[in-house]
C-alpha cells in the first residue's frame, strides 16, 4: 500500500461509481471517489431519473385534477398550475438525495475529489493539478445526451432542448416536438403534454420503444394516443431552426420522400445517450474504447489493462441507473476478491408513464427464435383493483417454455408496472415457473394478482377473463 494512494479510486459518483465507492470502503479498502459535478449522484440524481420522476408525479397529480377525473370520484373544484413551485419540489428532492451521498461518503470514509479525472498511466490519474495513485481505477464516468448532427442544443434559451432543458422549463409550451419516440421522449413529453402542451413525437423507427416486446410497444403507442399525444412514425429530423423565438423543424419520411416543417415552441432531442470516454486520456493507460466509444470489460468487470475495472452507462449493456448500482456492488467485491456477479439477462426496466410500461428478460420476438413457447396473458381492465382506480389501460403478459415452463420474459403496462415487475425479476432469478407464480397467494385486491392471472393463462386457466 505505501506506493499507492488509494486501494480503489473511482471515476464518476454516478449511481454505479458512488455504490462501488461505498461498497469498496465497506469492504476495508481505501477509497477515493473523484467527481467533477458541483453535486455527487451523477446524471441519476441530479438530470435524470430523480428529477424527471419529481416531475412526473407532480404532473400526473396535476392532470387528474385539473382534467375532471377526480370528479368522477366525487373530488370537485378548480386547481390551477403553479409551475414555480412544481420545480421547486423537484429541486428539494434533487438537494436532499445528492446531499445524502455526500452523507454515505462520510459515513464510509470515501474521499471526494473534486475535479476531472485524466490518466496519466495505468496506475495513476490527475485531478485538479494533483496526481494519485491507485492499485485499482474504476472507470464509472457515464454517459451524456447524444447530439443530432445539424441541430443546436441551447438549454438556456429553452427552445431546443435536450432532457436537463427539458426538467427546467420556466413555461409549459404551446407546442412541444419530442424528436426520438424512446423512454425520454415518453417520459418527459407525458410531463409536459399533462402540464397543458400539445405534444408531438417524431419517431425514426415504425413505432416507438424499441427494444421492448412488440405487442407491448403498440398498445403504449395506442394508450398514449388515447391521451391525446401525437406520432409520427417512421419520420425522421433533417434540420431545425430558431426564427422568432420559435423552431422550425424539416421532417421527411424515414425511408425518403417529401420534406415538411413543423413548427414547435419547445423541441426536445431525445434520440439516445453516448458513454462518457472521452477526456479521460484512455490512451495513456492503454485502451482504447470500441465502435459505440464504451470500454469493453470481461464478466468481472475487468477492461483488458489489469488493475483498470469499468461499470454502468460506459461500458455495453442497457443504460439504467440500477444496472450500474449493481454492477458497482459486484466490481468492489471483485476488487476485495470476494465474487461479484451481475446476471445480465434479468435487468428490468421501466418507463414511468401512465400507465408504466415494465419488462424483464426476453420479448416475445425474441423468445420465439430460441425455441417453442407459451404466452399468457391478462387486461389491466379485468384486474378489480385496477378497474376500481379507473387505470383499466394495459396488460400483464407471461412468456415461458414450451417445455420446462422456466419464465423467459414478463411485460406489463399497468400503472404500477415498475413495482410490480419486482416479483417477475425475482421468479425469474430463482428459475421460477409460470406455475410457481401462479400457485403463489398474491394479496386482494392488488394490481399483482393481474401477474398471477397471466401465469395462469399460461396453463389456459386463467379466472376472471
Ligand atoms: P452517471 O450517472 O452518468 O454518472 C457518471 C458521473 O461521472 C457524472 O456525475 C459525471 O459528472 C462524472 N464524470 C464523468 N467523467 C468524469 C471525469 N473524467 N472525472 C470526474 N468525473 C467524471 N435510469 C433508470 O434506471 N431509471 C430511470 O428512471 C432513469 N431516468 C432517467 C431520466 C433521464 C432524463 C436521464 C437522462 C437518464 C435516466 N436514467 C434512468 C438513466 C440513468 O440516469 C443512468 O443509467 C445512470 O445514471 C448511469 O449511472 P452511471 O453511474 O454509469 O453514470
Ligand atoms: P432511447 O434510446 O430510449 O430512444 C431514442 C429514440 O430515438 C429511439 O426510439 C430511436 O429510434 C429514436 N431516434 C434516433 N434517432 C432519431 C432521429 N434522427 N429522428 C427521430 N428519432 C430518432 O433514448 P432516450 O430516450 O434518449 O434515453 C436514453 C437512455 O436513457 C435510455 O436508453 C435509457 O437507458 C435511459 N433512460 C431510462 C429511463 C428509465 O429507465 N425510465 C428514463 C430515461 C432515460
Amino acid at each position: 500500500m505505501a506506493d499507492y494512494d488509494f486501494d480503489v479510486l473511482v471515476i464518476g459518483a454516478g449511481p454505479g461509481g458512488y455504490v462501488a465507492a461505498i461498497r469498496a470502503a465497506q469492504l476495508g479498502l481505501k477509497t477515493a471517489c473523484v467527481e467533477s459535478r458541483a453535486t455527487l449522484g451523477g446524471t441519476c440524481l441530479n438530470v435524470g431519473c430523480i428529477p424527471s420522476k419529481a416531475m412526473l408525479h407532480a404532473s400526473e397529480l396535476f392532470e387528474e385534477a385539473a382534467s375532471g377525473k377526480l370528479a368522477k370520484l366525487g373530488i370537485k373544484g378548480t386547481v390551477e398550475l403553479d409551475l414555480e413551485t412544481m420545480h421547486a419540489q423537484r429541486r428539494d428532492a434533487v438537494k436532499g438525495l445528492t446531499g445524502g451521498i455526500e452523507y454515505l461518503f462520510k459515513k464510509n470514509k470515501v474521499e471526494w475529489l473534486k475535479g476531472h479525472a485524466a490518466f496519466t498511466s495505468a496506475d495513476t490519474v490527475d485531478v485538479a493539478g494533483k496526481s494519485y495513485r491507485a492499485k485499482n481505477i474504476v472507470i464509472a464516468t457515464g454517459s451524456s445526451v447524444t447530439p443530432l448532427p445539424g441541430i443546436t442544443v441551447d438549454n438556456d434559451a429553452q427552445i431546443i432542448v435536450d432532457s436537463t432543458g427539458a426538467l427546467e422549463l420556466a413555461k409549459v409550451p404551446g407546442h412541444m416536438v419530442v424528436i426520438g419516440g424512446g423512454v425520454i421522449g415518453l417520459e418527459l413529453g407525458s410531463v409536459w403534454k399533462r402540464l397543458g402542451a400539445k405534444v408531438t413525437v417524431v419517431e425514426y423507427l415504425d413505432q416507438i420503444l424499441p427494444g421492448m416486446d412488440g405487442e407491448i410497444r403498440k398498445e403504449a403507442n395506442k394508450v398514449f394516443k388515447k391521451q391525446g399525444i401525437q406520432f409520427k412514425l417512421s419520420t425522421k429530423v433533417t434540420g431545425a431552426e430558431v426564427k422568432d423565438g420559435k423552431a422550425v423543424l424539416t421532417v421527411e419520411p424515414s425511408a425518403g420522400g417529401d420534406a415538411e416543417t413543423i413548427e414547435a415552441d419547445v423541441v426536445l432531442v431525445s434520440i439516445g445517450r453516448k458513454p462518457n470516454t472521452d477526456g479521460l486520456a484512455l490512451d495513456k493507460a492503454g485502451l482504447t474504447v470500441n465502435g459505440r466509444g464504451q470500454v469493453e470489460i470481461d464478466h468481472d468487470f475487468q477492461t483488458t489493462v489489469p488493475g483498470i475495472w469499468a461499470i454502468g452507462d460506459c461500458v455495453p449493456g442497457p443504460m439504467l441507473a440500477h444496472k450500474a448500482e449493481d454492477e458497482g456492488i459486484a466490481v468492489a467485491e471483485n476488487i476485495a476478491g470476494l465474487t461479484g456477479i451481475v446476471n445480465h439477462d434479468i435487468i428490468p426496466s421501466v418507463v414511468y408513464t401512465m400507465p408504466e410500461i415494465a419488462g424483464v428478460g426476453l420479448t416475445e420476438e425474441q423468445a420465439r427464435e430460441r425455441g417453442e413457447i407459451k404466452v399468457g396473458k391478462f387486461p389491466m381492465m379485468a384486474n378489480s383493483r385496477a378497474k376500481t382506480n379507473h387505470e383499466g389501460d394495459g396488460l400483464v403478459k407471461v412468456i415461458s417454455d414450451a417445455k420446462t415452463d422456466r419464465v423467459l420474459g414478463v411485460w406489463i403496462i399497468a400503472s404500477l408496472g415498475g413495482t410490480m415487475i419486482a416479483q417477475a425479476a425475482q421468479a425469474m432469478e430463482f428459475g421460477g415457473t409460470s406455475e410457481d407464480i401462479a400457485y403463489t397467494c398474491h394479496a386482494h385486491p392488488t394490481h399483482s394478482e393481474a401477474l398471477k392471472e397471466a401465469a395462469m393463462a399460461v396453463q389456459g386457466k386463467p379466472i376472471h377473463i
